[in-house]
């Protein structure tokens, strides 16, 4: 299969449309829109996890792998989803949380109740001087650790206190998830997204951190062992099949084991979603702060990531949005004096990279973050805990406020904007996340009868990654690597090339072609959100332009 010719959809169903009118999205809903997502041309929707949950984390807290929680509809809907989708020749991927699971899943409360078995799923360690077992943070605030039942033992929790870690040393836990990863395969699954994968293997022995987070994070993340049993799950599971995409959540990960990881040897994932180049707004490595972000970081992180995953093997999922990230738009871009040239600019920066492009729901209209102005609009806990550490840090509510607004993986949570009517057409009561002001300005509708939108730009961008080896198969070279605004590089394929060039800011920038450039007059314009231009020996980049050409064989 070639990765490098696929284009993958993101629907958080949850926000993408409710057809229950229950103000929450559902599989349904997914479903309608089929006819949506053919007119992008997209070749797999990623859907996040729609499975039975106490929705502690929005279904990343799941309690029942086989089942499809009643908020997002019935079994018998899914059944009808995966055969709309096959009918329609895109292939579904399925959201796998198999580092942790619900402190509801049957395993758990089994294990509450004293089964050996069960506790066994977990790690459950005694206190340490009358504290924690040791002293390791979760990644959403607090301890990592929580009381398990009323004995005086704890379970680890690396992220919310209702999501337990599964102890992947025991193979009874492999064998369970194997067989979920296989029961999905059987339905006709083509893609399985897993969850945080990087960090399954912990040390048991759990020693102490020095308290820097950094190091302490080194010790659960890409230890040896992971490696050992991503390709048992893929020798026991999708690894027996070519059609079927896999790629890792992998959280701090670097490129080494990144590119291990998604070899193109095939014996572990397809591809891994690194998140580097989206830590360049934190300050000091810390996302709750109010920071612009750093071009020349974003920059160099890109060029790094791909031209190290090439030299190894490796392969890149390529994306700026995600359902935990804020707009990509609001951090990289103008979206009060160029929306459409931001987004179109960050959109081909990326869909010409060397990797398979992700396109996170309402990314190909411009959707950007909402603006609330209190706290009560958020409900992400992640983003509600973040609130009350800041203030417990002593930040004052109004700069506490900012960081959320700017931070809040609710940003991009915003029901997706369908058409003018009435919450955006998501829905036709009030929704379970207020949907953003700007619906009327920015919706699929609109999109749809015109032919300058942002969304028939995406469509270009999949359709050249189609037809265009260059694209799909080329190598990539970082060019102006120091450039303080331009973020560009060249794809070269069989003596094709390929040039790419994306305003990062709102200046005029002048860029001398020849002394890039061999044979610059050889090169003639292949896509451009200011329309066409002919290559000169000077080019002269709009605010948030972006500007391709390519010399043919
Ligand atoms: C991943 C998910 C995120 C979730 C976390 C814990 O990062 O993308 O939404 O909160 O894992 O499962």
């Amino acid at each position: 299969m070639n990765l490098g010719k696929k284009v993958i959809y993101q629907a958080y169903p949850r926000s993408f449309k409710d057809t229950s009118s229950n103000g929450i999205g559902d599989l349904k809903g997914i479903e309608e829109k089929i006819d949506y997502l053919k007119t992008l041309g997209v070749d797999m929707v990623w859907v996040n996890p729609f499975f039975v949950s106490p929705q502690n984390d929005n279904g990343y807290d799941i309690a029942d792998y086989y089942h499809v929680d009643p908020l997002f509809g019935t079994d018998e809907d899914l059944a009808s989803l995966i055969k709309t989708f096959d009918k329609a020749g895109i292939g579904l991927m399925f959201d796998m949380v198999f580092n942790h699971t619900s402190t509801s899943h049957e395993w758990f409360q089994k294990a509450l109740e004293g089964d050996e078995y069960y506790k066994d799923f977990y790690y459950i360690r005694e206190g340490k001087d009358g504290s924690y077992p040791n002293n390791w943070t979760s990644k959403f605030g607090g301890p990592a650790w929580n009381k398990f039942g009323d004995t005086d033992k704890f379970y680890l929790c690396l992220y919310d206190k209702t999501q337990a870690d599964l102890n992947w040393h025991n193979p009874n836990v492999r064998e369970e998830l194997y067989k979920i990863v296989n029961y999905w395969i059987g339905k006709g699954i083509k893609g399985f997204r897993f969850d945080v994968l990087n960090v399954i293997g912990k040390d048991g022995r759990f020693i102490d951190s020095s308290g820097d987070i950094g190091e302490e994070k080194k010790l659960y993340t890409d230890t040896p062992i992971v490696h050992e049993w991503i390709r048992d799950l893929n020798e026991n599971t999708f690894g027996k099949y070519d059609d079927i995409i896999t790629v890792g959540e992998m959280s701090s990960t670097d490129v080494h084991n990144s590119a291990l990881y998604s070899n193109a040897d095939g014996r572990e994932l397809s591809m891994v979603f690194n998140f580097h180049h989206l830590k360049v707004d934190y300050k000091d490595g810390d996302k709750w702060t109010d920071q612009a972000y750093d071009f020349d970081k974003l920059r160099d992180i890109l060029n790094h990531w791909q031209r190290e995953m090439q030299g190894h093997g490796g392969w890149n999922a390529l994306f700026l949005n995600n359902h935990d990230q804020p707009r990509a738009n609001n951090r990289f871009g103008d979206v009060k004096n160029y929306p459409k040239k931001t987004a179109t600019m960050l959109g081909q920066a990326i869909h010409m990279m060397r990797g398979t492009p992700y396109i996170y729901q309402g990314e190909e209209l411009g959707m950007t973050d909402p603006n609330y102005e209190s706290m009560d609009y958020y409900r992400d806990i992640e983003s509600k805990n973040a609130y009350e550490e800041l203030l417990a840090k002593g930040v004052g509510e109004a700069s506490a406020f900012k960081i959320i607004s700017k931070k809040s993986r609710d940003n991009s949570r915003t029901p997706m904007q369908w058409d003018g009517s009435s919450y955006a057409g998501f829905s036709d009561v009030s929704p379970w996340l207020k949907v953003n002001d700007n619906y009327k300005k920015i919706n699929a509708k609109d999109a749809l009868d015109d032919e300058d939108s942002v969304f028939y730009y995406y469509k270009k961008l999949i359709d050249l990654r189609k037809k265009e080896l260059v694209i799909s198969d080329g190598l990539y070279f970082p060019i102006l690597k120091d450039h303080p605004h331009i973020f560009a590089y060249i794809r070269e394929y069989e003596g094709e090339v390929l040039i790419n060039l994306n305003n990062f800011s709102e200046k005029k920038v002048e860029v001398r072609m020849d002394e890039i450039l061999d044979s610059y007059e050889e090169f003639t314009y292949l896509l451009g959100n200011y329309g066409k231009k002919d290559m000169e020996k000077t080019i002269t980049l709009n605010p948030y332009e972006s500007l391709a050409f390519i010399k043919r064989v």
